[in-house]
């Protein structure tokens, strides 16, 4: 069961808003505005007496919080500024040989896509694995992998649908033949459980902007210890090395980079401090509520919200089985009502990503049934206002 009195807390904003928008951008709960913006004026106040090793205390915990929430360890997380920065180390950083082969799915994200793209230039070739209506199926994936795959780079929440991709048996299939699971996290991380041992996925990059409640140009990645010494970032720093001694000395070896053996290589200068104290106490706040719970939660909400909208002449662009449900929700409309659709929505103050012929609504674990109820209700007018344009037309 979910702490609802600790969400409400949290959350006093949503009390008459129905939040609908986080698969495009965080409402951050108020543990996390303290963190973020009581970093900067605890600094301030105290002169920024010691600020450096306050930031890096924030960082540890941090670090720890993150850990707990995708079941690794804490040596295995690495700070980064977002997605598209996560992916753009491993791209460039992982050991190919020209003839190896990368392995991504034709919906991806630009932030899970360019980086690979780019990589052909050094030889690489990339695989693209088409989709089925909107699924991901890891039968299709697996089915392009072959001896020369080093990687594959897979959104486990893909955005422009809400397919959840899974992993229960391409995470041991590409761990049986060396192959590296690479995940982008964003759309899953903080709303589903994706427990990253179980699933034996290798790498995973995550934006703070989403599900994770922070803040954007904070980011995490995880690489699972076993890959972590044959990733070579592109970038060497004072934190991604071990030989970095206290000035003047600066280094006792100018003759090689003796780099962090964990998650800490990638990690470059002073960091987001402020955005890594946010994403702190947001993974702090989802590990208090617990993330099966969450899930749990948001799957029942999406079952009450397909049985609404089901009963009404509207399509989904989002596959409707189970195994590919994420909470993430895509309605379409025609497009020439986009004013009138986002009136409606504006009406009931529900929030949503309006996508140039279809709505995504994200749930997240502080909707209510009756915030379900409500969006519902809404979709009763859409569905008015679309077959009365409909009949017009005809
Ligand atoms: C699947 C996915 N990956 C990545 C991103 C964002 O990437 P970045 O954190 O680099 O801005 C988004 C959305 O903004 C997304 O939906």
């Amino acid at each position: 069961m979910l702490d609802r009195d600790l969400i409400d807390q949290e959350f006093p904003f949503l009390k008459d808003v129905v939040f609908l928008n986080a698969a495009l951008v965080v409402i951050p709960p108020l543990s996390v505005q303290r963190a973020y913006f009581g970093f900067t004026q605890e600094y301030i106040a105290n002169f920024a007496e010691g600020v450096i090793a306050r930031g890096w205390e924030i960082v540890a915990e941090a670090r720890r919080e993150v850990a707990a929430l995708i079941g690794a360890a804490p040596t295995e997380i690495g700070f980064v500024k977002n997605t598209s920065e996560g992916v753009g180390i491993l791209a460039n950083g992982f050991p190919f040989s020209p003839g190896d082969n990368a392995v991504v799915i034709d919906q991806e994200h630009p932030a899970n896509l360019f980086a690979w793209i780019n990589l052909q230039t050094k030889g690489v070739e990339l695989r693209v694995v088409p989709s089925r209506d909107g699924r991901v199926l890891e039968e299709d994936i697996l089915a392009r992998v072959d001896d020369r795959t080093r990687v594959v780079a897979v959104s486990a929440v893909q955005f422009t649908t809400g397919t959840r991709v899974g992993f229960s048996r391409l995470g041991p299939a590409c761990q049986g033949r060396g192959i590296l699971l690479a995940v982008d996290g964003i759309q899953a991380i903080g709303r589903l459980a994706l427990d990253v041992k179980k699933l034996a996925i290798g790498y995973l990059s995550c934006g703070g902007n989403k599900g994770l409640l922070a803040t954007t140009g904070a980011g995490f990645v995880f690489c699972d210890e076993a890959w972590v010494r044959k990733i070579v970032p592109p970038f060497a720093c004072y934190q991604s090395v071990r030989s970095y001694v206290k000035p003047p000395a600066l280094t006792s070896d100018f003759s090689k980079v003796d780099w962090q053996d964990d998650s800490r290589r990638f990690e470059a200068g002073n960091l987001n401090y402020a955005g890594i104290a946010a994403i702190g106490a947001g993974a702090k706040l989802l590990n208090r509520l617990g993330i099966e719970a969450i899930q749990r939660h948001i799957l029942e909400m999406e079952d009450l919200l397909i049985e609404g909208i089901r009963a009404l002449p509207l399509d989904f662009r989002s596959p409707l089985q189970r195994e590919f449900r994420s909470g993430i929700l895509c309605v379409y409309y025609p497009p020439e009502l986009e004013n009138r659709v986002q009136d409606v929505l504006r009406q009931h103050r529900i929030y949503a990503t309006f996508r140039g012929g279809y709505i995504r609504l994200c749930i997240n674990f502080y909707n209510t049934r009756e915030q379900i109820q409500r969006t519902v209700e809404a979709f009763r007018e859409i569905a008015a206002l679309v077959a009365s344009a409909r009949k017009r037309r005809s």
